[in-house]
């Protein structure tokens, strides 16, 4: 079976203001009656495939985690807390030396983001069911995404020869590439989009930490041979965690391994990062509009409109997202999503 590793230790800024330093974006309700995180339990709740999940996130949030999981009545194996952010590459290798001493040398894991939304349909169970199978054979699998656009946040996997029915090789692996890259690679063809959900072999993955990033594994599997446990909590000791480079797993491994694999998928992905995605995900009116009920629009297209607070009325508005939180509210051009993040630096730079 698939040891399934939730990471939700994200700030997620772009969602200001729903997505707050308190409770990011993975622990918010955007619209319907589950958060991104709880949605990404649902995705892994099938006990024949999995077993019961690891979470690894950030102390500060760890009752989102376990309260949200209590909610759904989702057991989890462990919550692995984070005593600083680090990135994605020490959150995974601390679940990999964890889930190693729960389940054996042998284990399979599947990193899970807790931001995207996914269409968990047939196509994406027999993606997974192909990435596991190529796993055995101790390659490190990516889920690849046929891009639309020529996006900077995503990392861009260029597929090689075939290794198994359904996956190819990875040719290369470029993370976050400025926007002229991002556009040859998109022209030319051949590039996937990584999802941002892994499936590892423990011994390939240990193996690749040992020669691209020796120092965040032994950082981390030291701060997990110490750590202190209470209930389902796992705290990673302070000190040994705090000496790990800070760094994200695309570019500690997935960007140096030259045993990468990709499984093309067709199943329905997003990466809910900002306004516009939500809004592309949604569920659109005659005029365009997606809101969550709790507003009146007039005169208004494309846009959309939330309110965790009251009623909002929008009238003669284009193309702009209105976002209310408990006490904040923010308007903007759905063009401009991608720069909230920015915006909320210079929020927090404010006395
Ligand atoms: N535990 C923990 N600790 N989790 C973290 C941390 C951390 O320090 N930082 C981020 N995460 C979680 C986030 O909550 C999210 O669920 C996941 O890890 C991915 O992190 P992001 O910060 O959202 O990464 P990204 O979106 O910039 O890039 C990744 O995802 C893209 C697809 O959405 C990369 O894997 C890209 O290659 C990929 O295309
Ligand atoms: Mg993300």
């Amino acid at each position: 079976k698939l040891v399934p590793v939730i990471m939700a230790g994200g700030k997620g800024t772009r969602l200001w203001p729903l997505s707050r330093a308190q409770a990011p974006k993975q622990f918010i309700r955007f619209l319907g009656e589950h958060t991104l995180f709880q949605r990404t339990l649902n995705r892994v709740s099938d006990s024949a495939l999995y077993e019961a999940p690891i979470v690894v996130t950030n102390e500060e949030f760890r009752f989102l985690v376990a309260e949200q999981a209590r909610q759904l009545g989702v057991k989890l194996a462990a919550i692995v807390l984070e005593p600083m952010a680090r990135n994605t590459a020490p959150a995974v290798a601390a679940s990999a030396v964890l889930a190693r001493s729960l389940y054996g040398d042998r284990a399979l894991i599947q990193i899970l983001a807790s931001d995207h939304e996914i269409h968990a349909d047939d196509s994406y169970f027999r993606a997974v069911q192909v990435a596991r199978d190529v796993a055995l054979t101790d390659k490190l699998v990516t889920f690849g995404i046929l891009p639309t656009e020529p996006a900077t946040g995503y990392g861009y996997i260029k597929a090689g020869e075939a290794v198994a029915p359904g996956a190819n090789a990875i040719a290369r692996f470029i993370e976050k590439p400025p926007v002229e890259q991002a556009r040859d690679m998109l022209t030319s063809g051949g590039y996937f989009w990584n999802s941002g959900m892994f499936v590892f072999h423990i011994p390939s993955l240990a193996q690749e930490f040992a020669t691209h990033a020796p120092e965040v594994w032994n950082a981390v599997e030291r701060a997990v041979n110490k750590a202190a446990h209470d209930l389902d909590f796992t705290r990673l000791d302070q000190d040994c965690f705090a000496s790990s480079p800070d760094v994200s797993i695309d570019y500690a491994i997935m960007e140096k391994t030259d045993r990468g694999a990709v499984v093309p998928s067709s199943f329905a992905w997003s990466d809910m990062g900002s306004w516009d995605s939500i809004w592309k995900l949604g569920t659109r009116d005659e005029n365009g509009n997606v809101s969550d009920g709790n507003a009146t629009l007039v005169n208004t297209r494309n846009s959309l409109v939330i309110s965790h607070n009251g009623h909002l009325a929008v009238q003669g508005m284009d193309n702009v997202a209105v976002i209310a939180s408990e006490d904040a509210v923010y308007v903007g051009r759905l063009e401009e999503a991608q720069l909230v993040g920015q915006l909320v630096k210079t929020l927090a730079a404010k006395p």
